[in-house]
């Protein structure tokens, strides 16, 4: 599946000790029976970042990131799992021998792409600096202000205008035609099996990944011609949105300052840098995606978008900042004058100019706010009203409401309008919008479902309004947290204890977890615990009791596909573990009786729901059925759980 057997895998990862890995990446103090030292994936200055040589886990308990060594290395040097695969058997003095001829073939495809697109970017390089064919473009890259050394740290280059020239280069220095087919360095011509170069006069900015391999091109025209920009088609390297132009260049910068300067165009990335903006990235004129949310998230909790005017007004954009914003970075944006991009900027006012604009970018909200009122002509009454109405859907989205009122405040001020009367608008809003408990507790990051100063209720001060449907949501969403909280556990000791597998399997199973995520983990645990005891060949039930057969946690994430959801199971395994709190049979017990509760109550509420949606007539049969199915659940749950208020 990943394109390496069991025993290569068990291999590295037994060869591979978290402690020590990590070790070369953050300074780490051992506190007991684990390690702590300052997150690499956030900005922190006490560490919350916890690694445990038990369980070979790591775990943020700031920023949520977790896994195995494994996700480390995936996250620290942004690969994919075969990569981080192959950095830690190199690392552990592994040869590597692939195991499915499919695998192989893919990985040798790769390979072959990753040459052909280095080939061809020294040689693009050689032609700039060198063929006599070349001197309009040294000159256009003169004219654009680019210095030499930037022109070899972005490893620049030019095509030249010939319908053969890399075809002919390359494949003399014995490249294949198929790879640079594959690369989209060239396409099929019209006569049979004749290809021909797709850059042609073009001046040539390779993009890269964030180890600098070269994944693709773009290329510039030297004049005025369409289209102006040129870029490599979709690969099996090079997709569109899972970049950053210039990232390789920029992470460290990024990381220091841990923010993320996004610019949309090559030779904005490129001037910044020049003048000593390293921490900014191009996002190449397209919006941006969770992808490129998901890389900048590894090295930044914060990001300036400096997008010109048009483009940063732009839905896709807006849409773009709400999807980074929703990786939880916090997004500024950056007002660049009329007309200018960030390559203007500094080519005329100098880095202070774009310096400038960077400090005064301001947060998301703001900007929206100011976009939705400046879209309204405010001169008429008419105007104002809807510039109101537009302030409003916007704010009504902000979740704090002590965030919410400050921001109407600001609005009202800006609108001339009563901030009273926006504020009850706006309050609306929220209400209209309801609370939205989503999928609390999973999605990845712990999250309080709905909190109450979040759910509009806490903004109101009259008693009416709030009877409403929103405090039997607060109430559930309580009880939702206490299920989900009670799964973690019972995952917890189903790692530690055979005995508590047993007890869940026959009481609920692994899919009586309410929770998809934690349904996998259970799964997968469920598996594991299965697997480990045919392999021993012992009957372990016998042991029992605590510390009886634990699985390995590194088995069980191996087990899960999405990384996501082996971050999530990280967390859960080293977050507060059983131990030394008591027998985890008992333990077990008490979790699955706040799961048998949860679903009496949510049967009871299913049965109500039924009950207040039926007629009068023809469903009195069905109504007296539910009558009495409601009334044994109600028994059963005051008997079973509420022992002190019944008789006795
Ligand atoms: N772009 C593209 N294809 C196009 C036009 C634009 O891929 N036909 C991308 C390029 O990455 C470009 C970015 O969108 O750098 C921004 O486009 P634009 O603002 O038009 O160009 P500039 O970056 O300002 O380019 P230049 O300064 O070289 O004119
Ligand atoms: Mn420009």
């Amino acid at each position: 599946m990943r394109g390496y057997s069991e025993d290569v895998l068990g291999d590295v990862r037994a060869k591979s000790d978290i402690v020590e890995v990590i070790s070369g990446y953050v300074a780490l103090k051992q506190t007991g029976k684990t390690y702590k030292g300052l997150c690499p994936f956030h900005t922190e200055k006490t560490p919350s970042f916890v690694v445990s040589p038990e369980k070979q886990l790591f775990h943020c308990f700031g920023c949520g990131a977790g896994g195995d060594v494994f996700s480390f290395i995936m996250k620290t040097e942004n690969v994919g799992f075969a990569e981080a695969v192959k950095i830690l058997a190199d690392r552990a003095g592994i040869i590597i021998r692939e195991d499915s001829e499919e695998a192989r073939e893919e990985r040798e495809r790769l390979r072959a792409l990753y040459e052909v697109n280095e080939a061809a970017c020294e040689y693009f390089q050689r032609v700039l600096m060198e063929s006599p064919e070349a001197g309009a473009a040294r000159e256009y890259v003169r004219r654009r202000g680019v210095r030499d050394e930037i022109v070899r740290k972005f490893r620049l280059g030019y095509a030249l205008p010939s319908w053969d020239a890399l075809l002919k280069a390359l494949t003399a220095s014995k490249i294949p035609r198929e790879a640079l087919l594959d690369a989209g360095l060239v396409a099929p011509g019209k006569d049979a099996g004749g290809y021909y170069d797709r850059f042609r006069a073009r001046l040539m900015f390779p993009i890269c990944d964030a180890q600098g391999k070269v994944l693709g091109f773009g290329g510039r025209v030297l004049d005025d011609s369409v289209p102006k920009y040129l870029n490599s088609p979709e690969t099996a390297l090079f997709k569109k949105g899972r970049n950053l132009y210039g990232l390789h260049l920029a992470k460290d910068a990024i990381r220091k300052e841990s923010t993320a300067v996004i610019v949309e165009g090559y030779m904005d990335a490129i001037a910044s840098h020049q003048h000593g903006f390293d921490h900014v990235v191009a996002s190449l004129g397209t919006a941006l995606t969770e992808d490129q949310a998901r890389i900048i998230r590894r090295y930044a909790s914060r990001v300036v978008i400096a997008y010109d005017a048009d483009a940063a007004g732009a839905a896709a954009t807006v849409r773009g900042m709400e999807i980074l914003a929703g990786a939880r970075l916090d997004v500024r944006v950056a007002s660049l004058p009329a007309g200018e991009d960030p390559d203007s900027t500094v080519r005329k006012g100098g880095a202070e100019a774009l310096a400038r604009v960077l400090t005064d970018a301001r947060p998301l909200i703001d900007y929206k706010l100011h976009l939705a009122i400046s879209r309204c002509d405010r001169g008429t009454v008419e105007g104002r009203v809807s510039a109101a109405r537009e302030a409003a859907m916007v704010l009504a989205t902000i979740k704090s409401a002590v965030e919410r009122s400050e921001y109407t405040r600001r609005a009202a001020t800006e609108l001339e309008i009563d901030p009273n009367a926006l504020g009850k608008d706006v309050e609306a809003l929220v209400r209209a919008g309801g609370a939205r408990p989503g999928r609390p507790g999973w999605g990845g990051r712990p999250r309080v479902a709905v909190r109450p100063e979040e759910s509009g209720a806490s903004g109101d001060r009259n008693a009416a309004s709030r009877h409403t449907k929103s405090e039997d949501d607060i109430a559930r969403s309580g009880e939702m947290m206490k299920v989900l909280e009670a799964e973690k556990m019972l995952l917890r000791l189903m790692a530690e204890s055979g005995e508590v597998r047993r007890i869940v399997l026959e009481q609920v199973g692994a899919d009586g977890f309410r929770d998809p995520g934690h349904r996998e983990i259970a799964r997968a645990i469920v598996a594991e615990g299965t697997m480990s005891r045919s392999g021993s060949g012992t009957r372990a039930e016998a042991e029992g009791g605590a510390g009886g057969d634990a699985v390995e946690p590194t088995r069980v994430m191996a087990a899960l596909d999405n990384e996501e959801t082996r971050r999530y199971a990280a967390g859960i395994f080293l977050g507060q573990a059983g131990e030394g709190q008591g027998d985890p049979s008992r333990m077990a017990q008490d979790c699955l009786s706040v799961l048998r509760e949860h679903s009496l109550r949510d049967r009871i509420r299913e049965v109500e729901r039924e009950l207040a949606s039926l007629g009068g007539t023809g469903e009195m049969e069905r109504s007296r059925a539910l009558l009495a199915e409601l009334g044994s659940l109600r028994a059963r749950l005051s008997k079973e759980f509420q022992p002190f208020s019944g008789i006795g």
